[in-house]
């Protein structure tokens, strides 16, 4: 991890759960963070928490395009461009696809598949213009790869997630093609105890602690990922709670 000591990770989603955790592992290895998220008091709290010039707070909201080419110009602008990207944010709408409102659907797939693929695209051609080497996390889901494991509705979120992906494959060849030095990552995991989890399983902590991951050990898969030697790419990486049912992985 050392060789990514004062380098600069662009999380999103980074005001709770998942991203939060992220962002504090990469702070306790010297990477700078540039938090993204629509609640900017929670990364402001987040970035108070660590010091000056550790974690740089810019309210963000991934399924507005020009918020995205703005946050990607500051970073540009004021930290000289990014070397690791973490397409973390997402969102679930518990319901039935035979039953939502067809806007439901826009902003599950808008949040979780769109924002990822213009992140990466403004991510992939920085890199490219300061050659340099880049890492990419796509924050997936045992919902992206086994849908039969979960049989309680989560309306368009499993199809979101199985184009994330796709996506990844997509960009894997891409990069392979354009002869970057960006390694890509997607990480699956299965329930984890975050705010997400909570509006799925309507359950309290203590029933749910048992069965779920903590947020913290997803960013350990990341840090493990990216502390990979140079010539390896953990291409999946998936993780679920032992003896838990959630999260079981069925085959495909
Ligand atoms: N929890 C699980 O069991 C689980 C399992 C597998 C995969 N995942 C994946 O892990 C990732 C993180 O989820 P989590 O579990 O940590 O849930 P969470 O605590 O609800 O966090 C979701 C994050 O996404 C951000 N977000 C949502 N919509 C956004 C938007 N339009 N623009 C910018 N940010 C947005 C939220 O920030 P704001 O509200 O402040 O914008 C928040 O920081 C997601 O991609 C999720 O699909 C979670």
């Amino acid at each position: 991890m050392e060789r990514w000591s004062g380098k600069v990770a662009i999380v999103t989603g980074a005001s709770s759960g998942i991203g939060a955790a992220i962002t504090e592992s990469f702070v306790e290895h010297g990477v700078k963070v540039v938090a993204l998220a629509r609640r900017l008091n929670k990364l402001q709290e987040l970035a108070a928490t660590h010091g000056k010039d550790k974690i740089y707070p810019i309210q963000c909201d991934v399924t507005k395009e020009q918020d995205i080419l703005h946050a990607f110009k500051w970073v540009e602008e004021k930290l000289g461009g990014a070397d690791i990207l973490v397409n973390n944010a997402g969102l679930v709408v518990p319901s039935a696809v035979i039953d939502s409102p067809t806007e439901d659907y826009r902003k599950v797939v808008d949040t979780n598949l769109i924002a990822p693929a213009i992140c990466s695209k403004q991510f992939c051609q920085s890199i490219k213009r300061r050659n340099t080497h880049g890492h990419i996390f796509n924050i997936n889901s045992i919902a992206g790869h086994y849908a039969e494991a979960i049989q309680i509705p989560i309306g368009m979120y499993g199809a979101s997630k199985y184009g994330l992906t796709g996506l990844s494959a997509e960009l894997r060849h891409e990069i392979l093609l354009a002869k970057l030095k960006i390694r890509i990552t997607n990480i699956n995991p299965g329930a984890v105890l975050t705010d997400m989890v909570k509006v799925v399983i309507q359950a309290s902590d203590d029933v749910l602690k048992p069965m779920t991951l903590r947020d913290k050990d997803i960013a350990s898969g990341v840090v493990y990922a990216l502390g990979a030697p140079e010539g390896v790419e953990i291409y999946q990486l998936t993780i679920v709670p032992k003896n838990s049912i959630i999260g079981i992985l069925t085959p495909p």
